[in-house]
């Protein structure tokens, strides 16, 4: 089975290759980027160490950590960003997202789309049972995209933990596959 590529509107979702390294660390090398990442801002160098796990990241095998995609627009074929679906507990089906864009093309509907087809991807041919996120509270564009996705906030966390210096306020939001079906039906 292969996850890859996904087509939508305006996107492809395709695997990482060795040349996609300068693009990537173009936006995860800025620290606005990685302010509400686990990461700190990435060099070359270091998304040069990580493409070959991510390549690797294709969804298959029993170890599998999840499927990992370069984001492209279909026009130009520019990567724009990057997302995950991270296998969590297979035995429970349980899935984790995330997302990342460039700046230059953050706030036109991109990862929402993206993470639309991913989540088809997770509760069709994965066949999860649910799929849950986790932002910063103040990440408002990453809590906003879990909304228009139909997920549900689960958690607001506040102080429970130190994350990059300072008291966290972390939201978790999840969606189950029957309430993401009844929503494909209902659109
Ligand atoms: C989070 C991120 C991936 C969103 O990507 P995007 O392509 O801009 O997302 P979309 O355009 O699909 O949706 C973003 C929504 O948040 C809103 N938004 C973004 N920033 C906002 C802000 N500062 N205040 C209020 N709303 C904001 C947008 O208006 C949009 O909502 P709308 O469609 O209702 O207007 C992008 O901001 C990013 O890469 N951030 C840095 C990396 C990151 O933090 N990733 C998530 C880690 S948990």
């Amino acid at each position: 089975m292969t996850f890859f590529p996904i087509e939508t509107k305006r996107l492809i979702l395709r695997k990482f290759t060795p040349a996609d390294a300068e693009a990537t660390a173009a936006y995860q090398g800025l620290p606005e980027v990685a302010r509400y990442c686990m990461w700190e801002p990435r060099s070359l160098e270091r998304v040069r160490e990580l493409i070959p796990r991510w390549i690797a990241m294709d969804g298959t095998g029993e170890n599998s950590e999840g499927i990992q995609y370069a984001v492209v627009l279909r026009t130009s074929g520019a990567l724009i960003g990057d997302v995950v679906l991270m296998f969590e507990d297979l035995a429970a089906r349980q899935g984790q997202i995330g997302y990342v864009m460039s700046p230059a093309f953050q706030g036109q509907g991109y990862a929402t789309e993206a993470m639309e087809a991913v989540l088809a991807v997770g509760f069709g041919q994965v066949g999860l049972h649910r799929i849950s996120a986790r932002c910063d509270a103040r990440n408002t564009g990453s809590w906003r995209v879990m909304e228009k996705l139909g997920m549900r906030r689960e958690a607001h966390f506040r102080e429970h933990a130190i994350f990059k210096g300072e008291w966290d306020q972390e939201l978790v939001y999840a969606i189950l596959e029957d309430e993401w079906r009844a929503a494909q039906g209902a659109n």
